[in-house]
């Protein structure tokens, strides 16, 4: 079954088609990782290229930025949108200091809990820094999940979402050591080939190598998944 075969898949599809050598990647540092993901959420990869390896010089330890002060982090921060980001980096270098002496808690419902760290985020800081076998759900991966098994309804009703969770937590890799380059595959899947508007499969050059594993695929419903939101 797909459940089964999935992640092996995907990180073939990874090693031929995968974005690499991006400065985030292969970084086991919580605090590196975790700058990364918080930049990477609303801003493009092109942007964070330019301004991630600045503000890691600015800050590199999550204690130079828990003891900065708040206007030089925004300073650190202009330009790149999203400012409550910004409060909520130096509120959680804070509490990481004086709640975790200064290290990130491994498990993803501890990092959670910090501020700014959503529960997809979570996912992403523990299964890149700490290989834990977290699963992610951002936006990309609920895509290809809603179409993988054409889960229909929106995926930010409960029940939709709780099905999706179970799914991303079901295809995890069996072997810790493969979670990195797991996550990494299934957000570069997201953004480059199962996309919203022109996923490969509708056009003729590339093979998808979930072609014939795809309810949504085999059915002509891809561009109608995952389905809009009716407000
Ligand atoms: N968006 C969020 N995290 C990312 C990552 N690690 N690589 C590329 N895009 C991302």
């Amino acid at each position: 079954t797909l459940i089964n075969t999935f992640s092996k898949k995907l990180l073939t599809w990874h090693a031929a088609s995968g974005r690499s050598g991006l400065p985030w990647q292969g970084n086991r540092d919580p605090y590196a990782v975790w700058v990364s993901e918080i930049m990477l959420q609303q801003t493009q990869v092109a942007t964070v290229l330019e301004r991630y390896p600045r503000f890691m010089k600015r800050f590199p330890t999550v204690k130079k930025l828990a003891a900065a002060d708040i206007d030089e982090v925004l300073a650190e921060w202009a330009g790149l949108g999203y400012y409550s980001r910004a409060r909520n980096l130096h509120a959680c270098a804070k509490q990481v200091m004086h709640d975790f002496s200064g290290k990130f808690p491994h498990d993803p419902l501890l990092l959670e809990q910090l501020k700014g760290i959503g529960r997809s985020t979570a996912g992403a800081i523990a299964a890149f820094a700490f290989h834990e076998r977290a699963p992610i759900l951002d936006a990309n991966v609920k895509r290809i999940l809603a179409r993988l098994f054409a889960i229909e309804g929106a995926v930010q009703d409960k029940a939709v979402n709780d099905r999706l969770w179970k799914l991303a937590q079901d295809l995890l890799p069996n072997q810790p050591k493969d979670m990195p380059v797991y996550t990494q595959a299934l957000m570069d899947f997201g953004a480059t080939w199962c996309t919203a508007r022109k996923p490969v499969c509708i056009s003729a050059d590339k093979k998808c190598p979930f072609a014939k594993d795809c309810q949504a695929n085999l059915s002509n419903q891809v561009l109608a998944l995952p389905q809009k939101t009716v407000k």
